[in-house]
């Protein structure tokens, strides 16, 4: 009895001080290190596969979805005047001519929570001042869980005072993804339905809670991407065993969503089209436009599907000075050339073919040791600023849809959402869950910003 009494006082101390540094993990399925937190941060549920340390003074960074600044920011947008009614006209029109044009971004409470915890976390002074403007630079939200969607009823009801105080309408940027099986041909965004678990009717239901939350506020403009990845994973990836097995559920879902989303008038939508280095090669774009083309016809033509988004959460540039090596073979060599190789083929087949494009993570080209790789690019640097001053008539609108700082993917090896593109040389590691903050690639995205912050 004495002796492993003495045995568990002794290893007592071991488990009492040990404690995840702030954004360390503290808690997940199978984790089984420390699940309490260093001084100052506080363990926080990001979801089933992970908690994370965020910090717990300022704003708190993410988890929760609150805090932080409502301010909007206006794209350039030459030769568009905007409105100065005192209150915002109705976003109810049809889908003729940029989106974008006339109207002020809302710069999301989640992500401005997000960039002050990590500035308040660097103690040089310049990459703090730096690091706090990012906060300032429209990002799309993610609505990547269901239980998130009620974020979205704040946010629209702060973009839509915000018009009414300011007389020009507001636009709420949001990213639609949540199919069941979702990345059905990587790991590390895997999600939270499953198609043999009731995964379609759990979509349907998501699709219908934000049109609820939607549909509450007529007066401000929604531009969404729909789904990243799925639909190119349709046309380039069927020989894996779960995007064969989820192609009719992709696309009953995918329709839905255009389908319901279109009804409500203020939604513009942009479906992913991956991006120049995936349905870019030449043998890609027939059939590519073919599935956009056969899918828009399908959900019977919606007016309010305004045409592509590429590069979303990816690393090309949209105009390279000169060819990445690893783009050899492929005269798509970057976004331009991918939209401009695109565009006559949807436009044959009757889509609409205009493109956003992301160019957050974009700034610093040729770090990649291979056009796939993907996960967290090691020396990446925040890119070209949103504008609809593009050079492209293609183009409604440089965005940033990936909020530069959350992960692409863990580095974790013992994860279930492992997947291999995260442990490689040119992916920046240790890196947490997908979607959870990670400070170090952040800093990065901060220095090597190109133009510089
Ligand atoms: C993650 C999502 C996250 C999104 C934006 C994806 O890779 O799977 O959870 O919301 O990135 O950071």
């Amino acid at each position: 009895m004495f002796t492993p009494l003495v045995a568990l006082l002794a290893i007592l101390p071991a488990f009492v001080n040990a404690q995840s540094p702030v954004w360390g993990q503290c808690g997940g399925q199978g984790w089984t290190g420390a699940t309490t937190c260093a001084s100052g941060s506080v363990c926080t549920v990001s979801n089933p596969y992970y908690s994370q340390c965020l910090p717990s003074t300022g704003n708190g960074g993410g988890g929760g979805g609150g805090g932080g600044t409502t301010t909007s920011s206006t794209v350039s947008q030459p030769g568009q005047p905007t409105s100065t009614s005192s209150s915002p006209t109705t976003s109810s029109t049809p889908a003729a001519g940029n989106p974008f044009a006339g109207h002020n971004i809302y710069l999301t409470p989640f992500y401005a929570a997000e960039v002050a915890a990590a500035a308040a976390n660097i103690s040089d002074a310049t990459t703090k001042a730096k690091a706090l403007s990012v906060a300032k630079i429209p990002t799309f939200t993610w609505f990547d869980t269901v239980s998130k969607v009620p974020d979205l009823g704040t946010y629209l009801a702060d973009a839509s005072a915000q018009g009414k105080s300011s007389g020009t309408p507001m636009i709420v940027q949001i990213v639609v993804y949540d199919l069941p099986d979702r990345d059905c041909a990587a790991l590390a965004s895997n999600g939270e339905f499953s198609i043999a678990n009731n995964g379609q009717a759990n979509y349907f239901n998501y699709i219908d809670q934000l049109v609820a939350q939607i549909k509450k506020f007529p007066d401000v403009r929604v531009i969404a991407v729909i789904e990243p990845d799925s639909l190119a994973n349709l046309v380039t990836n069927l020989n894996v065993q779960k995007c064969s097995n989820a192609q009719t559920t992709y696309l009953a879902c995918v329709t839905y969503a255009l389908q319901q989303l279109n009804k409500l008038g203020n939604v513009y939508s942009y479906l992913d089209a991956g991006h120049a280095g995936w349905l870019g090669w030449p043998a890609n774009l027939t059939p590519a436009a073919q599935l956009f083309a056969s899918l828009f016809k399908s959900a019977g033509s919606p007016n309010m599907v305004r045409g592509l988004a590429t590069n979303v959460a990816n690393y090309n540039a949209l105009s390279a000075s000169s060819p990445d090596p690893i783009t050899q073979g492929n005269s798509n060599y970057d976004e331009i050339h991918y939209i401009n190789a695109l565009a006559p083929a949807l436009q044959s087949s009757g889509f609409p073919a205009h493109f956003i494009v992301d160019q957050g993570r974009s700034g610093v080209q040729n770090i990649r040791q291979q056009w796939g790789d993907w996960c967290n690019v090691k020396g990446s640097g925040f890119g070209t600023r949103p504008t609809t001053n593009t050079g492209s008539s293609l183009i409604d609108s440089i965005v940033w849809v990936k909020p530069g700082g959350e992960c692409d993917g863990t580095s974790n090896s013992s994860s279930p959402r492992y997947d291999s593109h995260c442990g490689l040389s040119d992916a920046d590691q240790p890196a947490p869950e997908a979607g959870t903050w990670f400070q170090e690639f952040f800093v990065t995205l901060v220095t090597k910003a190109n133009p510089p912050l």
